[in-house]
């Protein structure tokens, strides 16, 4: 008899078993129960490769105006704010996607290039000469909010503390799905600062990101200085604790399979390929979710107008008819078009092209000083949340060259 006849699948994306190895569930939901209805909390699923990559380009029927999270407090009183344009549907989607990519350019986050080495080795340093180090506090926790600061001009001296603020704006407690109140508070102080940033940049104009996105125009059309502070407040909430956990998770596989990621060490230069098997195997960006624009039929069962959809990303990964041996963590595959890790049509993330920058600088330059490394899974933190998936504390040990 299979396990299917015995129990039906049962999905809750808010269990810690769940959060500890989704992968058991998300293969049954894919073979059992490709449309999936949770009336308790009240969502639907969908878990195979094509129908999730097919719901990201349907973004007339899927909409993303409600949100797209499972939780609708997500970010609290500053939502709509927070989530910018992420939280909306086309033609208003697509109006502040086109004006921020005037200034959110391929050639703006290539020429961060040597910065981001230059960060990496100054995180670096410290700790691989202490031989034992928290991964996520040391270097992934660190650098993408500073290639954000970076980017947008933050000077450096309020970096640290811009980190801070960013660290609890998107901090969630375990178990808790309100907002903490910390979270509201560092959020009104982080736009208080970008506010002051934005202000200034219009007095003065420099050759930052900000001043970019104040330039920008299109047949006369310009972002307001509201749009401005929305699209940085995205980033930080889209693009810096998905990119530390992509850092992390690439490690904590690396050490689970050092046959694999041997290769790297000896040849730093194949960093991407361990990064590309990362954000397949264990991406960051679990589950993002949709509101059902009219009535749509999945599998013979009917799911109303109104619901709430999830696509489960990294259910998609390892779907076994799109990628060979979908279970085993394989660098060097060449699956990145086939990746549902940064979405797909109309949201595409926007920002793919710095994570990856980020992330193959930071394990490149990793590979390049160590000739091996082991986490420690005893200290070993996990994030618990409906979306991120990840580490808060990553102990590793190194071997220095
Ligand atoms: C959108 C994942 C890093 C900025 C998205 C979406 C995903 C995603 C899945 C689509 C969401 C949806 O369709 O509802 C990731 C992952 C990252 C990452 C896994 C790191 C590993 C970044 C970075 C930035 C960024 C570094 C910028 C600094 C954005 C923006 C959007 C977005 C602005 C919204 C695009 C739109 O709505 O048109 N990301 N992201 N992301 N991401 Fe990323």
């Amino acid at each position: 008899m299979t396990e299917a006849l015995i129990t039906p699948v049962v999905f809750n994306p808010y269990d810690y078993d769940f959060h500890d190895d989704p992968y058991p569930t998300y293969k049954r939901l894919r073979e059992e129960s490709p449309i999936y209805h949770n009336p308790d909390i009240g969502f639907w699923a969908l878990s195979r490769h094509g129908d999730v990559a097919d719901a990201f380009k349907d973004n007339r029927r899927l909409s993303s105006a409600n949100g797209v999270s499972l939780d609708p407090a997500a970010y609290g009183p500053h939502a709509h704010l927070v989530m910018s344009f992420l939280a909306m549907d086309d033609p208003r989607h697509m109006r502040l996607r086109q004006l921020v990519s005037r200034g959110f350019t391929p050639r703006r986050v290539a020429e961060l290039e040597g910065r981001i080495l230059e960060l990496t080795d100054q995180y670096l340093e410290p700790a691989l000469a202490a031989g034992e180090f928290d991964w996520i506090a040391e270097v992934a926790g660190r650098l993408p909010m500073d290639v954000i600061s970076e980017l947008i001009g933050v000077p450096a001296p309020d970096r640290a503390e811009l980190r801070r603020m960013a660290d609890l704006v998107v901090h969630r407690e375990d178990g808790v799905q309100d907002v903490p109140q910390a979270a509201v508070e560092s959020s009104i102080s982080l736009m208080g600062y970008y506010r002051a940033m934005i202000a200034e940049r219009r007095r003065s104009a420099t050759e930052d990101l900000t001043s970019a996105l104040l330039e920008a125009e299109i047949d006369g059309d310009r972002l307001s200085d509201e749009e401005i502070l929305g699209f940085m407040f995205l980033m930080v909430v889209a693009g810096n604790e998905t990119t530390t956990k992509l850092l992390g998770n690439a490690l904590y596989w690396g050490s689970r399979n050092p046959g694999q990621v041997a290769p790297v060490l000896a040849d730093p230069n194949r960093a991407p390929d361990w990064v590309e098997e990362t954000l397949r195997y264990d991406t960051s960006s679990q589950i993002v979710a949709r509101t059902t624009a009219e009535d749509l039929e999945y599998y013979g069962q009917t799911v109303p107008a109104g619901e709430k959809m999830l696509l489960l990303i990294g259910s998609a990964n390892r779907d076994s008819e799109v990628f060979e041996d979908a279970d085993e963590f394989q660098i060097g595959r060449n699956s990145t078009n086939k990746l549902a890790s940064f979405g797909g049509g109309v949201h595409f993330c926007l920002g793919a092209h710095l994570a990856r920058l980020e992330a193959n600088i930071a394990l490149a330059e990793f590979a390049r000083k160590v000739t091996d490394f082991e986490v420690d899974e005893s200290g070993i933190e996990r994030v618990h949340s409906t979306n991120v998936r990840g580490f808060a504390a990553l102990p590793v040990k190194v071997q220095v060259r």
